[in-house]
């Protein structure tokens, strides 16, 4: 799984909480980047912001792509954190699954995560769960208790040391978006890409303009150690989309509309080598199109290479 830790404005809690979750997370592709405001200001110059409801300060921006999980450690500051309502502000959060912890010195916190989870609600982000983590008990062993029920609460999938949980569950299946194909602009079909709350396992579904549904609609499972990915098939004529398992040195049978028969073999990149016909194939990660637009017209694949 590729897991996303994205931090500001903490330090020794800050650390504390990404060893946490790094140890949590052992067996993932996981990233820490802490948040870049564009503009700098000294302590009394952020606390004035802090105070300014709403207020965002740009950040540089953060590469989410592929991101299945996301930890969101955010400092109480004044009523909020201008960086990292910038951050909320300017990606693109549509499906992606957040945690968020926030860390503060002392006093009142309670209507400062709910807004803060209102905001990330507001982007179309599936809050899995919130936690107010005080400073002082930061490192204290009741808190580290505290923080591990609060993660297996939220991501039970995850628990430490219980792997095996991914596969003894009735999955919890949710919509998280979808995955267009075109053709030189004209949209050929749609793959709807729904994910287990709890495993993280995605699911695919496509549809194609005047095919019906199969019956196991989005639930097929793939194994554990393949991704979905949607192999195109463009000749001058058409685009014949289809989501299917992958993973590296998986051989893919395909026939194309016109007969011709193919095989190819998944690279270590996740790609297939398409050759030079008439016909060109392509493979795209779902996790990175999610969302987004696939364009494998002809005129755009051959002739725009
Ligand atoms: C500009 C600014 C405003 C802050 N405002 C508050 C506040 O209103 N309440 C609070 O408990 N802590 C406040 N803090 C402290 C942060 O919450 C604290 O630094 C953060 O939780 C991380 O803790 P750490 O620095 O020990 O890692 C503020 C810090 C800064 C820099």
């Amino acid at each position: 799984m590729n897991v996303i830790v994205i931090h500001y404005g903490t330090g020794r809690s800050g650390s504390y909480l990404i060893n946490r979750i790094a140890q949590r997370h052992e067996k993932d592709n996981l990233d820490v980047v802490k948040l870049e405001p564009l503009e700098r200001h000294g302590f009394y110059g952020w606390l004035a912001r802090s105070f300014i409801p709403g207020l965002k300060a740009s950040v540089k921006p953060v590469d989410l792509g592929g991101c299945e999980l996301l930890y969101l450690i955010a400092p109480k500051w004044g009523y909020n954190c201008p960086p990292v309502n910038g951050f909320i502000g300017s990606h693109d959060l549509k499906g992606m699954s957040i945690i968020l912890i926030v860390t503060y010195t002392k006093g009142n916190i309670s209507g400062y995560v709910p807004r803060l989870a209102r905001r990330i609600r507001g982007r179309g982000a599936d809050l899995l769960g919130t936690i107010a983590l005080k400073r002082e008990e930061i490192l204290s062993e009741a808190l580290t208790t505290r923080l591990r029920t609060f993660l297996d609460e939220v991501a039970p999938s995850l628990k430490e040391g219980s792997a095996d949980s991914h596969h003894y569950h009735h999955h919890e299946i949710v919509f998280i978006g979808m995955i267009n194909v075109n053709r030189d602009d004209y949209l050929q079909g749609v793959v709807d890409v729904r994910r287990c709350r709890q495993c993280r396992k995605l699911f695919c579904e496509d549809r194609r303009y005047s095919e019906g549904l199969k019956p196991d609609v989005g639930f097929e499972e793939i194994p554990d150690d393949e991704q979905w990915a949607i192999l195109t098939c463009t000749d001058i004529k058409r685009v014949f989309m289809q989501s299917l398992p992958v993973k590296p040195g998986k051989r893919l049978e395909h026939t194309c509309k016109s007969g011709e028969k193919h095989e190819f073999t998944i690279g270590d990149d996740w790609s297939i080598d398409s050759g030079e016909g008439d016909t060109v194939h392509r493979l795209y990660m779902v996790r990175d199109y999610l969302n987004r637009v696939i364009e494998a017209g002809y005129y755009k694949l051959r002739l725009l290479k």
